[in-house]
């Protein structure tokens, strides 16, 4: 049977990426691969809106994370982040591995940290970072990135962004809102296999990491910085992925980011507006277009959902993590997703609830076909 991922990651494999990851393989010292890195490497400068180098990593999206605390940070240096997500705290585990004096600003799980915080805590503290994640997986809670960075710029703060399910699914303007860094990861609106990791780095990161003390080896961005206008890297790059990064950006670029925004939005209003009709309620109120987390009623099964959804239809929905496990679902709509999988997915959700006795008090068939077919003014295709 076809297996369907709807999970925030691994997301589909768009064809193009898997028929440019086939191909043969070429030496990553030969012209035909250093060209393939530096067309790589214009198209992703513009998924991500700037002219910032980009460096590629091979690993998944932690690498780049741990990459940018120890670039980017000191030991025992002054760095803000939030809890409140898996995926936010996961900056505070790496920055006080590294021994960095971390100040955390407390958020309740599905609340995206505000500005006001991040400003009033940088202002106390005098951080001299802040370690910000855009798009919460674990919740699907979405912050105020452009505020947030506008806040902790002013004060003086570097901003770095972890973009890992935001990056492609929700409008980032890397140079317009003076971001620092930002990390992103292959297998999510890539539409692309995990292995990759990367991260842009703004003139201040630059100036940081050249005379950053800290120890590092395979992720000491300087090497990598200075292979960037020649597409050449310091250890063997992982060389089917950067092929298929640049048939993911090609696609993205092709469709035009704004598209590509906007798709995103529709089909995550359109689950939302399904999650809606069924009675139930989403975990984040700011949401993310990358994911929906749905609270499961306690008298239903979260896994009992999960499990009949893949043995049934082969379709794959993702848990909870930490203190939301056994009491939400994820639905994953980012990347190679289109509106019939929407309307699949929900009508598989809603199949399952109704299989664990829940009536729902609407279709939500009608709900959802009705919310796509309402597409954004803006949008050029379906
Ligand atoms: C927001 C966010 N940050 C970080 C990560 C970690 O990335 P990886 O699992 O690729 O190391 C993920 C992965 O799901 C994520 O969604």
């Amino acid at each position: 049977m076809k297996q369907r991922l709807f999970t925030p990651g691994p997301t589909p494999i768009h064809e193009a990426v898997a028929r440019s990851m086939a191909a043969a393989m070429p030496h990553h010292r030969t012209e035909e691969f250093i060209e393939c890195m530096q067309r790589t490497q214009q198209l992703l400068r513009r998924v991500y809106r700037t002219e910032d180098p980009i460096v590629l990593l091979s690993s998944s999206g932690t690498g780049a994370m741990e990459a940018a605390v120890v670039n980017l940070t000191r030991p025992g240096e002054t760095v803000v982040h939030a809890s409140g997500g898996k995926f936010t705290e996961r900056w505070g585990e790496l920055l006080r591995v590294f021994g960095r004096d971390v100040r955390e600003i407390p958020m309740n799980w599905g609340e995206p940290v505000t500005p006001e915080s991040v400003h009033d805590t940088v202002r106390k503290t005098h951080a001299t970072a802040v370690f910000v994640t855009h798009s919460e997986t674990s919740t699907g809670a979405l912050c105020d990135l452009q505020q947030i960075a506008r806040v902790a710029r002013d004060l003086g703060a570097l901003v770095v962004v972890d973009a890992i399910t935001s990056l492609g699914a929700h409008r980032l303007e890397t140079a317009q809102w003076k971001l620092d860094c930002v990390v992103g990861g292959s297998q999510k609106a890539f539409m692309m296999p995990p292995g990759l990791a990367f991260l842009s780095l703004g003139r201040k990161a630059q100036e940081r990491l050249r005379d950053n003390p800290t120890p590092r080896y395979y992720f000491d961005l300087r090497p990598a910085l200075d292979g960037v206008p020649t597409g050449q890297t310091p250890w063997t790059p992982a060389i089917s992925l950067v092929q298929g990064l640049e048939a993911a950006c090609r696609v993205l670029v092709d469709e035009g980011l704004e598209q590509v925004w906007l798709r995103h939005q529709d089909h995550a209003d359109a689950v939302r507006a399904g999650v809606e009709a069924l009675g139930l309620r989403t975990v984040s109120q700011r949401p993310s277009n990358a994911v929906t987390a749905v609270w499961i009623p306690e008298d239903l099964s979260a896994d009992g959902l999960r499990q009949w959804m893949w043995e049934t239809f082969q379709i794959k929905i993702a848990g909870g993590q930490g203190p939301l496990r056994g009491r939400i679902v994820r639905l994953g709509h980012l990347g190679a997703i289109d509106e019939a999988d929407i309307l699949l997915l929900m009508t598989a959700f809603e199949r399952a609830l109704i299989q664990q006795g829940f009536r729902p008090p609407r279709s939500v068939v009608d709900v959802v076909a009705e919310r796509l077919q309402r597409r954004s003014p803006a949008r050029s295709t379906p």
